[in-house]
């Protein structure tokens, strides 16, 4: 099977290594509670992961950011929580409190889970691709994504989100063989269902490691670094062609182990990443992409300009795709979502 990539369109051109003025863009999050059509499909669910499981709901809020600002790729809607729910761990989405699953500490627990059927309940995840690949403008690009083993493992061990990671990281440490089970088990499972995602459509992959930032540096080589070169060699093999985001957030000067040790072909910045050191450091090795902090999007005004300009300036020289440093917020008016697009489309360098 091959997977030649359209070279029409912009954003897969940068992630071989283009530079290109103005950059692509497309932004973390970019559906969401944010829209007002998102929150009216969202209010028509039976909750978030039905939303999620609903490949005509989800196709339609995919396309929502698309119609009103034109970026240059959609990703997939749905979830990182969907690899956990459908291995048999029930994920739960309470209005206002986040995730909540019941939490998996001992060898028992680990067990019960299971990849018999695991494809076939992510079966209406796949149907979205399919929509969507149909559905999109030839010049944007369709991103299929996973979170990360690390980051949905510390979900299943802690059963919600988290802000010490406390029992994750008391299994990781204390209790290693068990926690490279459930690795191992999220490896072949995020694996598969990135395979999946490509054979109906997707054209590139990202990896959210959200909470990459919150392990020391020999921990962060086991449980981040080597769990993602393991996806990226089973996608460079199995499906080549197909190019990996990896977005290790919060990782800092470890972001240089993560580029030269995992293969990626791009990392997206945080925020708090110096713009000048990845420049230097990673725009030789990889594509760049980021790392406009969310917050800016809420302020707006010139405080926005001048935050966008300058990493336009600093950045778009190499290959680079703009976007933010996390996820869009909640309460950011679209018309400066509408303001930073235009801004990043009139960039002449
Ligand atoms: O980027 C996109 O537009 C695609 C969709 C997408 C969602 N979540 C939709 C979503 C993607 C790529 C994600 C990734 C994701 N999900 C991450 C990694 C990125 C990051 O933000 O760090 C994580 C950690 C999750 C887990 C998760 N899902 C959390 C912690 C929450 C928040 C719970 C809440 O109620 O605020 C979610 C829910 C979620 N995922 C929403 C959306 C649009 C909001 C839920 C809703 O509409 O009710």
């Amino acid at each position: 099977m091959t997977h030649a990539s359209n070279p029409a369109k912009p954003f897969l051109q940068s992630l071989k290594g283009n530079a290109a003025i103005p950059p692509p863009c497309w932004l973390m999050r970019q559906a969401g509670r944010y829209l007002p059509e998102y929150r009216s499909v969202r209010a028509q669910a039976n909750g978030f992961l039905d939303l999620c499981y609903s490949p005509e709901k989800a196709t339609e809020v995919t396309l929502q950011p698309l119609r009103r600002y034109g970026f240059d790729a959609a990703i997939l809607f749905s979830d990182i929580l969907v690899v956990p729910d459908a291995l048999g761990q029930a994920v739960r989405f309470q209005e206002g409190e986040g995730p909540k699953l019941s939490p998996i500490r001992n060898a028992a627990q680990l067990d019960a889970l299971t990849l018999d059927g695991f494809q076939d309940r992510l079966r209406p995840v796949f149907e979205t691709v399919s929509r969507l690949k149909t559905a999109i403008p030839t010049a944007t690009a369709l991103i299929g994504f996973a979170g990360a083993p690390w980051t949905v493992a510390t979900y299943m061990v802690e059963g919600s989100g988290s802000k010490d990671f406390l029992e994750t990281k008391a299994m990781a440490y204390g209790r290693p063989a068990l926690f490279q089970r459930l690795i191992d088990l999220l490896v072949s499972a995020t694996g598969d269902y990135l395979i999946a995602q490509i054979d109906h459509g997707a054209e590139a992959i990202q990896l959210f490691d959200s909470w990459a930032g919150t392990l020391p540096e020999d921990e962060f080589a086991k449980w981040v670094i080597a769990p993602t070169r393991r996806l990226v060699e089973r996608i460079k093999t199995e499906r080549p062609g197909i190019p990996v985001i990896g977005f290790p957030r919060g990782a800092g000067a470890l972001y240089q182990a993560f580029v030269e040790q995992t293969g990626v072909d791009a990392v997206s910045l945080d925020t708090g990443i110096p713009l000048g050191w990845a420049v230097e450091v990673l725009q030789p090795k990889v594509t760049l992409q980021g790392n406009l902090d969310p917050v800016m999007v809420v302020t707006g005004g010139p405080a926005l300009d001048a935050a966008v300009d300058r990493i336009l300036s600093i950045c778009a020289k190499g290959p680079f795709i703009f976007n933010l440093g996390h996820g869009i917020l909640q309460t950011t008016p679209p018309d400066h979502v509408a303001r930073l697009v235009e801004r990043v489309r009139a960039w002449k360098g």
